[in-house]
């Protein structure tokens, strides 16, 4: 794969841990949603070092002083629906008044073309930071139409942060949409030719939810 400006892969060792369980096909349901959960609690640290910080005045018990803070209201969380509803709490650890939009996106199993089929964004998304969570990237469909959506909708700061991605996935994000920073914990193999990430970990939806 290429080296893109706005790929970030975080390759952190206690991440590399938590996704070596999360692949395990033995690893339950319950115990792959918190993992899912706590990966993305990381990814969302690792992710925010740019963040935006307002100056506020602290009285401490000995004297006023001039802090930092994240200004409320300022980021939004976008789950593409349904995997990436179990990144939300992650998300939520670092920035727990982040409002919730949902993006509904399947892939037909035939053509692996994504269809949106549901859209509900917080009033007011266009100016706060976006986060748009799925935790796979595999062709890169989904997340490109859902970055269009949210585009379209007038988001001008978005970030992207899958859990396991795909060279062939997050090649076509990079580059369809270059101002976008994609953060994908690790960069597996290639997909399969029913566009399953190899050696990825499955259906994420599926093993999220308990539905196969
Ligand atoms: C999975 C995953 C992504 C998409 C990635 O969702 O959660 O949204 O596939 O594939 P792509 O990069 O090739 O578009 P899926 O369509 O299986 O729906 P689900 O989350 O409802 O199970
Ligand atoms: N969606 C998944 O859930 N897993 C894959 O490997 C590819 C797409």
């Amino acid at each position: 794969m290429k080296n893109y400006k706005n790929v970030f892969i975080f390759d952190h060792p206690l991440i590399k841990h938590k996704i070596s369980i999360l692949r395990d096909k033995n690893t339950g349901m319950k115990e792959f949603r918190e993992l899912i959960e706590e990966i993305t609690t990381m990814m969302t640290y690792e992710s925010t070092r740019d963040v935006e910080l307002i100056s506020v005045k602290v009285e401490t018990p000995l004297e006023v002083t001039t802090q930092y803070k994240v200004p409320e209201e300022s980021v939004a969380i976008v789950p593409i629906l349904r995997a990436g509803l179990g990144m939300v709490n992650g998300v939520h650890k670092v920035f727990p008044t982040a409002k919730v939009g949902h993006i509904g996106m399947y892939r037909d199993e035939e053509t692996l073309e994504p269809q949106e089929y549901y859209c509900k964004l917080p009033d007011g998304i266009e100016n706060k930071t976006v986060f748009l969570v799925d935790p796979m990237l595999a062709t890169g469909g989904s997340a490109c139409d859902a970055l269009d959506a949210l585009k379209k909708r007038g988001c001008k700061k978005i970030k992207f942060m899958a859990i396991i991605g795909a060279p062939e996935g997050v090649s076509k994000v990079a580059e369809a949409h270059p101002d976008i920073p994609v953060y994908v914990s690790t960069l597996d193999r290639q997909l399969n030719e029913n566009g399953y990430i190899l050696p990825g970990l499955g259906d994420a939806g599926d093993r999220l939810f308990g539905t196969k």
